[in-house]
């Protein structure tokens, strides 16, 4: 999820190139980097840290030339650092690169630069595209870059630049943004719109594996095979607010959209082609590691603790290991039974929550080994923690949490993989099936997300109760109690989460007439009891929205509405069964007016206690 912009032209670069990097700051900002080709070679300048860390070094020594690339960066492989800034180049400083996204096969192809004599400098995947680069270069810059893109996998916008041939930038993507934006004698290239139009309105979108030759006079634009692609001009109308959210009204809307892509990132590298097991490269733990583990122990805040809830039921299920969840600021203060044999593990979004790093702290004092599962490298939790699983979901805006949530259950879920592969407590079979469903999961998300207009008609319907409940049994109650936390966050309607086997003790007594029961029953081994949960809060007349899979009639007979998701393994089904929720709590904070991005009260970090 970084920011790529780049420049051809009769102007100086660098001048576009810093301004467009500051309008998208908002995708990444843990280091910043531009390249200018100055007619005799090409100087890069890239630096840890903001923009204005960037624009301070080149104050005094601002880089000459018509030509550039530049890239804002959020960190996914390799920590925050001046070398693992983008551009990257080759070995010579001839080639050079920015890339958003990830190629997942970039340790095969490091390997093999190597062994020809490439000398790498950074930990990133991005600096293997200028290597190869360098070494399919012939003399043909368009010829060498599609060699490249044959070679990489994964996904990438990408922007090459070599000094063998200055009048030209070639750019690719696939499964992520690329637009070029048409000047007059000169064009502008951008992973998002906000960069450019201060500049021009006129566009090029490109799609996925397409590939663009462009100079300052004209945009080549083909597909993977070469052959020439007629791209219509798209005339951007939207204001500098609404572009910076992609055309979305909100932050959290367009995170909302954002996932099933984040999904798949998060995925990405991770799952065996032939699904028979789950690569964490980055803990590479061995069936010893887990020796003298005898309990895990979760903690977290907000929606990262419902993320780790949902965990407990993976991890205990799939690799038979006891968890215990626990809210971090409990946790810190309840003198918490904790020794060598437990595998801490906490869970953060930004990483930097000060009861999760106070409760990461704790359970390392006395003596836990700890992993963490954060979406920012190099935050305090990262740091802190022995081991780290990144969530690729890119920089998340809106207070409410959404991308960041689906992309914690895909992580959690493959690690109880993960450890139930190392411990063998998984038949080989098993894993296969639900590896597959995992990789189902993006294009079923996007089905969720297709199929919204009878969300948008509850929430105009049911936006103004005063009170709603969620119910579910098993995983269904894990995600009833996001679906509550989401609503009351930023609608202000009170909502909450109930196990639907707990109605009877007490929460009964408020399910009066036309209130609103979403009920969510995707789990098969707890089906019938929750539908007999349904009838009970129908006996009262409640109006229930029933959630479960397609094709479930008998659900269809007991509730009063029905959304309805892909089908799935149980396990995944938290990760598309909130989709929904998430939709209908944006729309019925839209429909009572609420300020969706900045809730009342609310912060996106809590940094103090
Ligand atoms: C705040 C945010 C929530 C988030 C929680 C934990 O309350 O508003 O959306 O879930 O903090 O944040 P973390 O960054 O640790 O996941």
């Amino acid at each position: 999820m970084c920011g790529i912009v780049g420049y051809i032209g009769p102007k100086q670069a660098a001048g576009f190139l810093l301004e467009g990097l500051s309008k998208l700051e908002y995708r990444g900002y843990d280091s910043a980097g531009i390249a200018v080709f100055d007619g005799e070679k090409i100087n890069v300048t890239k630096t840890v840290g903001r923009l204005a860390v960037l624009k301070d070094q080149l104050k005094n020594n601002m880089p000459q030339g018509q030509i550039g690339i530049g890239h804002t960066r959020w960190a996914t492989h390799g920590r925050p650092s001046d070398v693992n800034s983008h551009p990257h180049t080759d070995c010579t400083g001839n080639f050079v690169v920015v890339h958003n996204g990830i190629i997942e096969n970039y340790l095969d192809l490091k390997e093999k630069l190597i062994e020809k004599g490439h000398v790498f400098v950074s930990e990133t995947d991005t600096e293997v595209v200028a290597h190869l680069l360098e070494e399919y270069y012939d003399g043909d810059f368009e010829g060498a870059v599609k060699k490249v893109l044959a070679a990489i996998e994964g996904s990438y916008s990408l922007v090459f630049m070599t000094k063998f041939d200055p009048d030209k930038i070639i750019c690719s993507k696939k499964d992520n943004p690329l637009v070029i934006g048409l000047g007059q004698g000169e064009n502008f290239i951008a992973s998002d719109i906000p960069a450019i139009i201060n500049y021009t309105r006129r566009t090029y979108i490109l799609s996925d594996g397409e590939m663009a030759v462009v100079t300052k006079d004209s945009v080549w634009v083909m597909n993977r095979q070469g052959v020439p692609v007629s791209k219509k001009v798209f005339e951007v109308n939207w204001d500098a607010e609404a572009a910076e959210k992609g055309g979305y009204e909100h932050f959290m809307i367009k995170e909302i959209y954002e996932q099933p892509k984040v999904i798949r990132e998060t995925m990405s590298g991770r799952l065996a082609k032939d699904n028979s097991e789950i690569i964490f490269d980055e803990l590479k733990w061995t069936k010893e590691d887990l020796v003298g583990i005898k309990k895990i122990l979760i903690t977290a805040c907000g929606t990262a603790y419902h993320a780790g809830f949902v965990a407990k039921y993976f991890i205990e299920q799939l690799a038979r290991i006891p968890v215990e969840v626990d809210i971090a600021s409990e946790f810190r203060y309840r003198t918490p039974l904790v020794d060598e044999s437990t595998l801490a593990i906490v869970i953060s979004q930004s990483g930097e929550t000060i009861d999760t790093l106070a409760a990461l702290k704790e359970a390392k004092r006395l003596g836990a080994r700890t992993l963490a599962v954060t979406n920012v490298v190099g935050s305090s939790i990262a740091r802190e923690a022995d081991h780290v699983i990144y969530t690729w979901a890119g920089p998340e805006i809106a207070v409410a949490s959404t991308k960041a949530y689906t992309t914690q259950l895909v992580s959690v879920f493959m690690l109880a993989l993960y450890l139930a592969g190392l411990k063998e407590a998984i038949a080989p079979e098993r894993m296969k099936e639900l590896v597959a469903g995992l990789k189902n999961l993006p294009a079923q998300a996007h089905e969720v997300l297709d199929d919204v207009e009878p969300i948008k008609t509850f929430a105009e319907k049911y936006g103004f109760s005063e009170d709603v409940f969620f119910i579910g049994r098993s995983l269904d109650y894990a995600v009833a109690l996001e679906g509550a936390l989401k609503l009351k966050e930023i609608s202000y309607i009170h909502a909450e989460a109930y196990a639907a086997g707990e109605l009877k003790h007490g929460t009964l007594a408020l399910i009066i007439e036309g209130v609103p029961v979403i009920a969510l029953a995707t789990q098969s081994d707890v089906y019938d009891k929750t539908l007999s949960n349904i009838k009970e809060v129908k006996a009262r007349d409640a109006v229930v929205i029933g959630i479960g899979f397609v094709g479930d009639k008998q659900l269809e007979k007991y509730v009063d509405h029905t959304i309805l998701i892909p089908r799935t393994e149980k396990y995944l089904a938290p990760i598309l069964s909130v989709i929904p929720l998430q939709l209908l709590a944006y729309y019925a904070a839209i429909t009572r007016g609420c300020d969706v991005d900045k809730p009342r009260n609310l912060a996106k970090s809590v940094t103090v206690e």
